[in-house]
């Protein structure tokens, strides 16, 4: 049953037609509780709100299905934008964003133009920026731009994911460029060609690339909701005198907030991912499929 909901949602997030119909008719179905509003001065007191908690911040802006030059184009202008009133209101958040999103899937010189102007941008704020991880078929072209910008953009990381088989090497050929890597299970529907299908293994995957990541030494972001992963890692940087200014957890807006206060409280860093943007449509379906409970306030949110 829980597989045939997750097929469900992800096909859903997927749907150009429902995309275009859920951007007419604005934040519904309980999208509210885990997006920040539609554009990013709603976002900027539930930034300033979790700062004030303690929590970092991580924002994205929402946008997937991009293929034009001009809204790529926009969406780098909207990024910019992002970086420059983070700056401007001194607040504690980097920047994550999909390479799509800038125009991956119409030109190669496009999304590298893109970056090159955020990363100009977030470089003079020192403001990190992270590459989101998409579908398998574009994680090769999504790793090759990690790799060729990394070298002159110290502040920028990027995203591996334990479904996938490849992983592991991906994160022998990233260890060189002194990688910062957010470690994730994975979020789109693939084939058992390319990654685990049993989600034990996929669990058992996302710690092994803990493990080695922190053991190479790079900074790495545990983003996790998984009480098993979390302890997981509490273990493993104790047994191996990893000081927490090498680490940091992740997790979702929204999701599990008592347990992000709780790893505040015992001094670790939290990082909340805070997407924010009118389409919230394919984020918020992804979600749905990760966790059919969330399912129950999205049909509150549908009276509300
Ligand atoms: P999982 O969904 O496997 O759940 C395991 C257990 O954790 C559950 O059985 C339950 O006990 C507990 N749990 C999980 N969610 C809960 C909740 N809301 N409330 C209570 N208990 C809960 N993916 C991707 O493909 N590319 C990307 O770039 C990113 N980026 C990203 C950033 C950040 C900050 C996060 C946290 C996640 C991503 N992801 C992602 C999503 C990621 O790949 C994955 O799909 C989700 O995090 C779900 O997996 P979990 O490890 O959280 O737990």
């Amino acid at each position: 049953m829980e597989a045939i909901s997750k097929n469900f949602f992800l096909y859903l997030s997927n749907n150009k037609m429902l995309d275009r119909f859920a951007k007419r008719f604005g934040s519904r179905f309980g999208a509210d509780k885990i997006v920040g509003g539609e554009t990013f001065s709603q976002a900027i007191p539930l930034i300033q709100q979790l700062n004030h908690e303690g929590l970092e911040v991580t924002v994205d802006h929402l946008g997937e299905f991009v293929d034009s030059e001009a809204e790529a184009r926009d969406r780098a202008g909207e990024c910019i934008r992002s970086i420059q009133q983070i700056a401007s209101n001194q607040l504690k958040s980097e920047v994550s964003l999909k390479m799509t999103s800038l125009g991956l899937d119409i030109s190669h010189e496009l999304v590298m133009e893109n970056m090159e102007l955020i990363l100009k941008e977030a470089q003079k704020h020192n403001i990190t920026i992270t590459i989101d991880m998409e579908d398998s078929s574009r994680c090769g072209a999504t790793l090759d731009i990690y790799k060729a910008l990394k070298k002159d953009h110290p502040n920028l990381g990027t995203v591996i994911q334990s479904y996938l088989y490849r992983s592991d090497e991906d994160l022998d050929e990233l260890d060189p460029y002194d990688p910062y890597l957010r470690l994730v299970k994975g979020a789109y529907k693939e084939s058992g060609k390319v990654a685990f299908p049993e989600k034990n293994l996929v669990d058992d995957n996302l710690k092994h690339l803990i493990k080695k990541n922190l053991l190479n030494g790079n900074y790495t972001a545990i983003a996790s909701h998984d009480d098993a992963i979390v302890d997981y890692t509490k273990q493993l940087v104790k047994e191996h005198d990893i000081p927490t200014d090498r680490f940091e957890f992740q997790m979702l807006y929204g999701m599990r907030t008592q347990m992000q206060q709780d790893l505040l409280n015992e001094g670790y860093t939290v990082r909340v991912y805070l997407p924010y943007g009118e389409d919230w449509y394919g984020y918020f379906m992804r979600r749905l499929a990760e966790r059919p409970a969330n399912i129950a306030f999205a049909v509150r949110g549908i009276f509300n």
